[in-house]
């Protein structure tokens, strides 16, 4: 009869020397783990190494290699380079919970599966215990050991969640144990995609949102990971059978508190789905509809936020005069592909205060910054707190702002928010005038006379294009060409280099032209930019 050792006197070492030993093997005295292990192997056949993962590879460097001893160990998560020192070795896993030894020797030797590899002793072994081995490359164990850990611990885990919202209930874990067991049962004779019932199966999403919504924050997160799973499975989408359950074609989904908006987009990037954001103050025209078609080409779902930011107005005529038309909103983001509108109001927004605000340092303060002083810390606070809230995704602004892109390319970058800020070009009227919701405050005489300040902005980038580099000729000629309309009031103008906002240099391959008129008491701003 060939002769073993085991090395480490814990569940698993004493359940194998228990199995082994009374299916004939011959046990030799078993060694401590941290006794010296350097002739462990003399005298036997087979030494077993059954002590922590992390200390297999130290354990068998100190044992003295032999030409004709097998030494395997127990991990699932090794392979047998830990074993190099020596000639013929193996792996040994029991895919079976061990508890304690006596009954962890009754599951060895009751035809237990082993993931085995190596040495050809190595399946005698399991022979004698009467077990079934398959055999696992070292290159597959981390998928063998993840495919354990699952089965086991997370299913211990997943029945923990079982046991809180039954608890919630008023219901023991225990009434649903049965479910579990005949799950396993029902994978095992048909396979998982046959087992699967239930309300994902179904297709059933008004059922499943209903248990999103009475969830806890928790245990949201593991039922959608798994009721995305499921969908897979049954070869349905998660994503967008919650999403027809809550909107309909005929308008997105209106949410006016933060929580809400929040807890909508996590559930929805829970259920594997994109998100494109479009903040807007609304008095949505074309211009914020392309964003939101974009928006809607590149991700799964659009939120388009409607806010007038009270911080972000220098002036309050202003802000009390500017548009607020949340009914055609709604019409209009919905038409352009929005899922979700985000409209909270100014107290819901800044309800707990806004002591702390975002400024960007070097940006915020020259140009539109300039003229405007405090804007851009305005747009920076607002804009932090709505990704924030809105989480990771993709969020698109219009260059016809040109600086405020700059502005929130920079606080994404430095603050490392998780968000790809996607630049679009402007949409303008066929007169030139780009689209902008404070156009509908000019009466019909000025909107006529405003498409003067996106000509002369041609006219500058026109001289770019003729090969001059001096930004204050090309400034001066703006200049010259607005005055040619007297009903505008010149409030700036600016040549700058595209990347920096800062006045071109010789290194400067992209200039951009910034100007903003007074048309009446309505100030409008464009830009266009000219490669060199
Ligand atoms: P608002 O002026 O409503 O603009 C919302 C978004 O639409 C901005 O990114 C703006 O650049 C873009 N946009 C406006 N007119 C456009 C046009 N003609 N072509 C292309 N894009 C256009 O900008 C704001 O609101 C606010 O400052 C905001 C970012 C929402 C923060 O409060």
């Amino acid at each position: 009869m060939p002769t073993f050792r085991v090395i480490g006197a814990g569940r698993a070492g004493q359940a194998l020397q228990r199995a082994l030993g009374a299916a004939g093997w011959e046990a030799l005295a078993t060694v401590h783990h941290g006794d010296d292990v350097s002739t462990a192997a003399s005298g036997c056949d087979l030494l077993v190494i059954a002590v922590p993962d992390a200390d297999v590879a130290s354990v068998a460097a100190s044992v003295t290699p032999s030409p004709s001893i097998v030494v395997v160990h127990l991990a699932g998560s090794l392979g047998t380079g830990v074993l190099a020192t020596h000639p013929r070795r193996g792996v040994l896993h029991p895919v079976v919970a061990l508890p304690e030894p006596a009954e962890g020797a009754r599951r060895l030797a009751a035809g237990a599966i082993f993931a085995i590899s190596g040495d050809p002793l190595v399946a005698d072994v399991v022979s004698a215990l009467g077990g079934a081995a398959v055999e696992v490359a070292d290159r597959d164990r981390a998928h063998h050991h993840a495919a354990a850990t699952i089965a086991s611990n997370h299913t211990v885990a997943l029945l923990a969640t079982v046991g809180r919202a039954a608890a919630v209930a008023g219901v023991p874990l225990r009434a649903y144990l049965g479910l579990a067991r005949d799950a396993v049962d029902l994978v095992a004779t048909h396979g998982p995609a046959a087992a699967l019932t239930g309300p994902v199966a179904r297709g059933d999403w008004s059922t499943v949102a209903s248990h999103l919504a009475a969830l806890s924050d928790a245990d949201r997160p593991p039922y959608l990971a798994l009721a995305a799973e499921a969908a897979r499975l049954a070869g349905r989408d998660l994503g967008r059978g919650l999403i027809s359950e809550s909107s309909s074609a005929d308008g997105p989904e209106v949410v006016h508190e933060r929580d809400a908006f929040r807890k909508r987009l996590d559930q929805i990037r829970g259920a594997g789905l994109t998100v494109g954001l479009v903040p807007t103050m609304g008095a949505l025209h074309e211009g914020h509809a392309a964003l939101i078609r974009q928006a809607a080409a590149e991700c799964d779902v659009v939120a388009v936020t409607v806010f007038v930011n009270p911080l972000q107005f220098d002036r309050p005529d202003d802000l009390a005069a500017y548009p607020r038309t949340l009914e055609t909103d709604v019409l209009e983001a919905a038409a352009a592909g929005a899922r979700i509108l985000f409209a909270p109001s100014v107290s819901e927004m800044f309800g707990s205060g806004a002591a702390a605000t975002v400024h960007v340092e070097g940006l915020a303060d020259r140009l539109e910054g300039a003229a405007r002083p405090g804007h851009f810390d305005g747009v920076a606070t607002i804009v932090t707190k709505l990704f924030a809230l809105a989480g990771p995704c993709r969020a698109y602004f219009g260059e016809k702002d040109f600086q405020q892109v700059a502005v929130v390319r920079r606080l994404t970058a430095d603050l490392d928010l998780p968000v790809d800020v996607v630049a679009c070009p402007t949409v303008r009227a066929h007169d030139g005038l780009a689209l902008s919701s404070r156009n509908a405050l000019l009466t019909e005489e000025q909107r006529q006379i405003a498409p003067a300040l996106p000509h002369a902005l041609r006219m500058g980038s026109l001289l770019i294009a003729e090969g001059e580099r001096d930004p204050d000729a090309v400034r001066s000629r703006v200049i010259s060409e607005l005055e040619r309309e007297p009903a505008l009031r010149i409030d700036s103008v600016d040549v700058v280099d595209a990347a920096t906002l800062a006045p071109p240099t010789a290194v400067t391959t992209e200039w951009r032209i910034l100007a903003a008129v007074f048309c009446g008491a309505t100030r409008i701003i464009d830009n266009v930019g000219a490669a060199v």
